[in-house]
């Protein structure tokens, strides 16, 4: 069995969402999936054959849904709407087969262009092969709110259902109609004198519900969550009909949050790694500092040497190796396109993955503890 392959389920004690390694041209539900399919013994290079039609790299996903999910994600967080179209274009003339959106980004209609203009070019031969993600916002946690947000994302992607919709943090706050400010961010009133978040009291459980009927009209595929600690999982995993097949939490070596992995493993949940080189989307916004750069971590630079590979292709790498079951990385730099996807073809050491765990410190870049302060708010969701 290939090292790669080796990796993903020595990380994933007991979890159904594996790596899927035989070629399948569509990524729905009961597309071909059994174990035998999914494991093979025959060795060969830690390069996965493709899931995906015409693209040889990109590892895939089976999840006890029994959708198939691509494991290299495209994210389009800051990404600028001048260029998102293009961008995302690029992304999938490279390979990717995974797009990671949400309204609050501000773009999912240029989002919605790029994958018209690929599926209209012929870069993708129908909507089946392209696995999207999005998310739903704070202001639409209410049961009679939920449905008004997925419609909104549909129509401005351009497509009629998704393979993936997450809440995107476990806060409600006030419902802000969509005529009125779209996308709406946290502030309830951002004219006040001293704007702030006006948090609103909507139990998880009605939220979930309504996603559960989006999943049972076919809108939606899958349901999961991001930004969770394992006690409010827990908790969903108690009344939740349709289970959660995707949780997406913010993880790379500064941040490494291993029992939530293995407690989502043991689940059989996948886990979703945004934000997989650390600091480097925070800066911009003061939320970290260049002194936590991971990117130019003494012990990183040391070993992307050792493997002749760049610290970025390290920091992915270590994440995929260590548990987690998709990375969802986001450049605006089409060079980085490639680059970000080329962390299949080595293998970092125990040795190396030893000195990688040291440099945990449980730093959380996007963390509302801190950012709502800005806001005149305080909801530290992850004490
Ligand atoms: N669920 C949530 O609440 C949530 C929150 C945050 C993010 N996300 C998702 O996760 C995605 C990724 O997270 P992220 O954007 O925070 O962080 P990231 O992908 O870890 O890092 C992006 C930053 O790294 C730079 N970069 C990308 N590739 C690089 C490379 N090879 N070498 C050096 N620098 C590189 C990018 O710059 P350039 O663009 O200039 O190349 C950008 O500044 C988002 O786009 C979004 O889809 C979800």
């Amino acid at each position: 069995m290939n090292f790669f392959l080796v990796s993903f389920f020595v990380c994933l004690p007991g979890i159904s969402a594996l790596v899927v390694t035989s070629p399948a041209p569509r990524l729905h539900r009961n597309a071909h999936v059994s174990s035998a399919a999914m494991m093979t013994d025959e060795e060969g290079p830690a390069v996965f054959p493709s899931l995906v039609v015409n693209h040889p790299r990109i590892p895939a996903v089976a999840l006890v849904s029994g959708d198939i999910m691509p494991a290299l994600a495209f994210g389009t967080w800051k990404v600028d709407k001048d260029t998102t179209a293009d961008i995302v274009y690029q992304a999938i003339e490279h390979g990717y087969r995974h797009i990671d959106t949400a309204p609050d980004n501000g773009n999912e209609k240029e989002v919605g262009e790029g994958i018209r203009r690929a599926l209209n070019s012929g870069l993708i031969e129908s909507r089946e092969h392209l696995w999207v993600s999005s998310k739903l916002w704070s202001t639409h946690h209410k049961k009679e709110h939920v449905q008004e947000a997925l419609l909104q994302t549909l129509s401005d992607l351009g497509i009629d259902y998704l393979d993936l919709y997450q809440i995107q943090f476990p806060i409600a706050i006030a419902h802000i109609p969509i005529s009125e400010r779209y996308p709406p961010g946290w502030v309830f009133d951002p004219d006040a004198k001293e704007p702030t978040i006006h948090f609103e009291k909507v139990p998880l459980q009605e939220t979930w519900g309504a996603l559960e009927e989006l999943v049972d009209e076919g809108r939606i595929r899958n349901i999961g969550l991001c930004n969770v600690n394992v006690a409010l999982l827990w908790d969903l995993i108690s009344y939740a009909r349709i289970p959660p097949t995707v949780v997406q939490i913010e993880r790379h070596i500064l941040n490494q949050r291993n029992k939530f992995l293995e407690f989502c493993h043991s689940l059989n949940i996948a886990v979703t790694a945004y934000s997989p080189l650390g600091d480097e989307g925070y800066i911009p916004d003061n939320l970290a500092k260049n002194q936590d750069s991971t990117l130019s971590s003494p012990t990183v630079l040391n070993i992307a040497q050792e493997h002749g590979k760049s610290c970025a292709q390290i920091m992915l790498r270590w994440n995929i190796q260590t548990g987690a079951t998709t990375l969802v990385c986001k450049t605006s730099t089409p060079s980085r396109l490639e680059e970000n996807m080329d962390i299949l073809g080595f293998e970092l050491s125990q040795n190396n993955l030893e000195r990688l765990s040291k440099l945990d410190k449980g730093i959380k870049f996007n963390d509302p503890a801190v950012f709502m302060k800005r806001m005149n708010a305080f909801l530290p969701i992850f004490d």
